[in-house]
């Protein structure tokens, strides 16, 4: 009797792109193991059956797909707007959001089919494959990663040679200059001409928005309603988050607003040009922080603006997976408590304002802001607050003088 010997597994993160597709081959022959593809649906739009089938043809032993679109939204970009965390200012953190589930993912499945390793298809140069391994080994420390792009060697030309040594199909993107990351809270594009930084980015570049200067010449008009922080309603009618999102992709997209040109600080140490298309990313972000404008006191709204600085850093360097991150989620999510309302958005040619706010929390006090009658503001007692407020600056101006205006300018 012939006993079939059993192969090692190894759950791949599977993009269906060039190198994941090499991924699947160059697994068998280097390593000889099985290969089980995992296409992780994080909101690209892609004909998933299609990408199933092409890493059956290339060699998989098993293809799935996982619909993650609803976890992604729940557990890492709604926690993200709550933040509003934003990377250097900038970048509003989708491929880094994405990341620790496709880990999470990896990791159930590797469990579940009594693998004993996962892969991924990150180079050894970026943000990606630190994020990956980081979550895949606080989650499960025993199970080995496999880093095969980062391993091979191979140049782009020698990899698509690899893959027409094998019959692996190129897909038709591999003839893109770019690289090119989406999920539902954005689009990222990275190489070719754009690292440059001085090129300004083609037309080619863009998918998801419009020029702004063939945008519509009316303005858009969107009313988001946020409850305790989180986007629940356009113009009034109440939708989940994946279908909020992708509709105000849709709309800001129409309008040309979320075009970000980043010059990036990676966490390996590279500068790198970035392009991102986040049409709903920007115009949420902005909204959310329009509400807490309105709804957080000045001394919370300075402490939340460091913990968004904290926060967009941890999920950039890739550290979901820890302590702090619970820490800081307290945080956060104590101060969503009164952050409901509704933020009035103009879309215009690649801009979007904020033209309008209210909330049943509103701290905006009309008898104290108003200039007109009903003023209630006490004005007397602005001297007493001003001589107190001023004592410091007095008494120093006293004691140890005040500089000229020259002693500043060199
Ligand atoms: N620079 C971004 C990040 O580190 C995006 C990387 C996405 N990759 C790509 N091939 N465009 O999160």
């Amino acid at each position: 009797m012939i006993v079939p010997i059993k192969r090692d597994k190894v759950v791949l993160a599977y993009s269906g792109g060039l190198d994941t597709s090499v991924a699947i081959r160059w697994l068998k022959e280097r390593y000889n193991l099985d290969v089980i593809a995992l296409n992780v649906d994080v909101g690209n739009e892609r004909d998933f059956s299609a990408v199933r089938q092409k890493a059956l043809d290339i060699g998989a032993v098993k293809a799935l797909v996982e619909d993650a679109k609803e976890l992604l939204v729940k557990y890492f970009i709604f926690p993200a707007l709550q933040a509003d965390a934003l990377y250097e200012g900038q970048y509003p953190l989708a491929t880094a959001l994405s990341r620790p589930l496709m880990a999470k993912l990896l990791v159930d499945t590797a469990l579940k089919e009594g693998a004993s390793a996962v892969a991924h298809g990150c180079t050894g140069k970026g943000n990606d494959q630190v994020r990956f391994e980081v979550s895949i080994s606080a989650l499960a420390p025993s199970l080995k990663i496999i880093a095969p792009a980062r391993e091979w060697g191979m140049t782009r030309e020698e990899t698509i040679n690899y893959a027409q040594r094998y019959g692996i199909p190129v897909p038709v993107t591999a003839a893109s200059p770019y690289s090119i990351d989406e999920n539902l809270w954005g689009r990222s594009i990275e190489c070719g001409v754009l690292e440059d930084p001085w090129v300004e980015p083609p037309a080619d570049v863009f998918v998801w928005t419009k020029s702004p200067d063939k945008a519509p010449d009316e303005p858009g008009y969107v009313e988001i309603g946020f409850e305790q922080g989180i986007p629940i309603t356009i113009d009034g009618q109440e939708m989940d988050g994946v279908s909020l999102i992708q509709r105000l992709n849709q709309l800001a997209g129409e309008h040309g607003v979320g075009r970000i040109d980043h010059l990036e600080n990676r966490l390996v140490g590279i500068k790198s040009r970035e392009i991102y298309e986040a049409p709903a990313a920007t115009v949420l972000l902005q909204a959310h922080q329009a509400l807490e404008a309105m709804t957080l006191a000045k001394a919370q709204l300075r402490f939340k603006q460091k913990v968004a600085v904290e926060y967009a850093d941890l999920i950039y360097n890739g550290l979901w997976f820890s302590q702090l991150n619970r820490d800081l989620s307290a945080y956060i999510l104590s101060s969503q408590r009164y952050v409901t309302g509704t933020v009035r958005i103009k879309l215009l040619k690649g801009h979007s304002t904020v033209v309008g706010r209210k909330s049943p929390k509103s701290l905006y006090n009309y008898g104290l802001a108003t200039y007109d009658k009903g003023d209630q503001f006490d004005q007397s007692a602005s001297p007493g607050f001003i001589h107190i407020w001023g004592l410091p600056a007095r008494t120093q101006a006293q004691a140890q003088g005040i500089s000229s205006l020259e002693e500043k300018v060199v």
